[in-house]
């Protein structure tokens, strides 16, 4: 085998690494927290990066995303939460990230991700995308479970902060107000 020397204070190394943890957060769930919080155990600092993403519909704007995020983050030091518009590869650059770091739940999420993670590889070598298991009790959440079970008049307190929960129930009601209209 010939090539680079690995460095082994691997650790030291990650411990001084900026991870950018994308998504849309609409809204943050718990499963996206748990994965925030296994970044900022690895990483030195993991920017939570909000995406307009543009090709679904969002129920919260970005800067209501971001509130909650701040929110529901602000126990963990080393985790701030920001926008971004375009691709996300260039965000990270700007920031001079080294790592992209995505939540997986199952097998079902791996081939998109896969195809995401190797396109911005092709975008930029040099940035790393790392996935993270989501912890098995949330396997199977998403922000669109919880907005529909929300919207159909379900609990979704064990599913989101409480922050959170009571920001879904503000905005559904005035929502179906301006239906009502
Ligand atoms: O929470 P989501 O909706 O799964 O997040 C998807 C997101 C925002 C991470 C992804 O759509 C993304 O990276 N969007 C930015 C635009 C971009 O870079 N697209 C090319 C990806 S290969």
């Amino acid at each position: 085998m010939g090539g680079a020397v690995v460095d082994t204070h691997s650790s030291s190394l990650i411990a001084m690494m900026r991870a950018v943890c994308p998504g849309s957060f609409d809204p943050v769930t718990y499963g996206h927290i748990d994965v925030i919080e296994r970044a900022a155990r690895v990483f030195g600092e993991v920017i939570v990066a909000v995406s307009p993403n543009l090709g679904k519909q969002p129920l919260f704007s970005v800067e209501e995303r971001i509130d909650m995020l701040r929110e529901v983050t602000s126990h963990i030091q080393n985790v701030r939460t920001d926008a971004f518009d375009g691709l996300l590869i260039d965000y990270v650059r700007s920031r001079e990230a080294n790592v992209i770091v995505k939540g997986l739940r199952a097998v079902s999420d791996f081939e998109f991700e896969l195809q995401m993670a190797l396109m911005n590889r092709n975008l930029a070598p040099e940035v790393e995308t790392v996935f993270m298991m989501t912890g098995a009790d949330y396997s199977y959440l998403s922000s669109s479970i919880v907005k529909e079970i929300a919207a159909l008049g379900g609990r979704v307190d064990s599913l989101v902060p409480r922050v959170v929960a009571i920001k879904l129930e503000e905005k559904l009601r005035k929502l179906q107000e301006v239906k009502n209209k």
